[in-house]
């Protein structure tokens, strides 16, 4: 029997778009849910996917990737693996599998919301297959993530973090919250889609990627990529959603909801792939400096998108943004090592003296700044003061990006916090950018108590041991330094020979 091609039908079996009769248009896409702006009917018949798959080829294709990398998992003894790599790299797993499935598995309910609200109905057919990646993105990392289970208990955390009230996971579900889950499909598409998707999952999933390849971590790059090939294909929903903006006389609302989501998502993927690859990724194995990933997939194809869309690049850009590139993931590696007790993985310091000669060489200036930070610390490892590398106290978080509110230490000295007070509370912000956001929509940001909040107002239970109780981490749960303090060894022996 003959069969059409796709072409000869695609178009025609996705225009399922039909006037109701028993109901309103608005009662079947209420604006909350759907399309915020009033956006009418005639310009969703024209929302054109650039990316068209249909059921089949998507089973297909999807079936392909899933063999490809179970079979490099099963070809490759990952226990063994895991045994003899270096430290560093078991903190970048232990890291990532702890807090991406969760996302992803939020992701699905996005996607979802997309497919029933979505006023376009190539829209909704993407969402469609949006959310069966999601629902993959989370099954395959919690899988191969749970296969190293018996080697260390922080990859039980690929499961338990959603469920806790770790300060990690509340600063993630804070931005992930605002980004995908309460707004209208519209909005939320073009924050996950566009700023969240196609700004920085790269970050994440090609540069890691890559790094693994050359780490000899085959399986664990085979899946990230097999996630990063969904995520070329459903990003896209976000660009038409801006065409269609624009054309309706809404650019100023596009401009807005990215420049939101691109901050936040920033500030996410900054600590989280910042460190991984500029300090936790062994030295030999590095592919490019984190700051060299970012101006090649943010600063260059990013922004390339982003203006052949019509748009502008967010108004903090120059004064906040690029600053940030150079400064904001040193400064979070160090409250992440100095509190690694908070968090469940094995954080390493990654700032032996070799380590350090590469980081001044690809941040110039990084040893007068950062670096002297770490020589208090060095001075107390070598001194067998490592207690005094444990800070007892909790540190100020930002009421936004729930990350620590850091600034430049040393000789650039540049430590400036913003504040906000507003109905008898007072709100603390790692930069203005995290000020404005808040400021655009006190409603939506101001009953959310950052992890200091939750202690100051007595939400913990009392005593040295209330933090990490409030957070599910009893003692045996809580990280120690990835290897021990040998990262320190090296100055130890300079010390010794001067
Ligand atoms: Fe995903
Ligand atoms: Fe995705």
């Amino acid at each position: 029997m003959g069969m059409l091609a796709t072409r000869d039908w695609y178009d025609l079996a996705r225009q399922t778009n039909w006037t109701p009769k028993y109901i309103s248009t608005e009662q079947m896409f209420p604006p909350q849910f759907s399309d915020g702006y009033g956006i009418g009917m005639e310009f969703w018949e024209e929302f054109d996917e650039p990316y068209k798959v249909t059921y089949r080829d998507y089973v297909q294709t999807q079936r392909e990737k899933e063999v490809g990398a179970y079979s490099v998992k099963s070809a490759t003894s990952r226990s063994e693996f895991y045994r003899k790599a270096e430290p560093g790299w078991k903190s970048m797993l232990q890291f990532h599998f702890g807090s991406i499935p969760f996302v992803e598995y939020g992701s699905v309910s996005a996607f979802a919301r997309m497919t029933r609200f979505g006023k376009a109905p190539g829209m909704r057919n993407m969402a469609t297959f949006g959310s069966l990646d999601e629902t993959r993105h989370s099954q395959i990392q919690m899988f191969f993530g749970y296969e190293f289970i018996g080697e260390h208990r922080a990859f039980d955390w690929a499961h338990k973090a959603p469920n806790t009230d770790n300060w990690v996971v509340i600063s993630e579900r804070h931005c992930f919250d605002d980004v995908e889950h309460t707004r209208d499909a519209v909005s939320s598409a073009i924050m996950t889609n566009f700023s969240f998707e196609q700004g920085f999952t790269n970050l994440q999933f090609i540069a890691l990627s890559a790094d693994a390849k050359k780490y000899g971590d085959y399986s664990f790059s085979a899946m990230l990529q097999t996630v990063q090939s969904d995520e070329a294909r459903h990003s896209q929903i976000g660009e038409p959603l801006i065409e269609i903006m624009l054309k309706a006389g809404r650019k100023e609302e596009a401009q807005r909801l990215i420049d939101i989501s691109f901050w936040r998502v920033w500030k996410q993927f900054s600590a989280l792939s910042g460190v991984s690859i500029d300090y936790y990724t062994p030295l030999e194995r590095r592919e490019h400096s984190f700051k060299e990933f970012v101006e090649n997939f943010v600063c260059t194809q990013f922004l390339r998108n982003l203006n052949a869309l019509g748009l502008d690049k967010p108004w903090y850009w120059d004064d906040h943004f690029l600053p940030d590139i150079n400064t904001y993931h040193h400064a979070q590696q160090i409250g992440i090592y100095l509190y690694r007790a908070t968090q469940w993985w094995d954080a390493v310091a990654g700032v032996s003296p070799r380590e350090r000669d590469w980081l001044e060489q690809k941040y110039p200036g990084w040893n007068d700044t950062f670096g002297q930070t770490w020589g208090v610390i060095i001075e107390n490892v070598l001194s067998g003061r490592t207690d005094r590398t444990e800070p007892q106290f909790l540190p100020m978080f930002c009421n936004m990006t729930g990350l620590e509110l850091t600034g430049i230490p040393g000789k650039n000295w540049k430590v400036k916090a913003e504040h906000l007070d507003l109905d008898g509370r007072r709100y603390h912000f790692g930069s203005p950018v995290d000020k404005w956001i808040f400021e655009l929509e006190p409603e939506r940001y101001k009953g959310h108590l950052s992890f200091i909040d939750r202690f100051v107002a007595g939400l913990m239970p009392a005593g040295p041991e209330g933090a990490f109780e409030y957070m599910n981490m009893p003692v045996g749960d809580r990280g120690v330094c990835g290897d021990n303090y040998a990262w320190a060894n090296g100055y130890r022996n300079r010390a010794a020979a001067e």
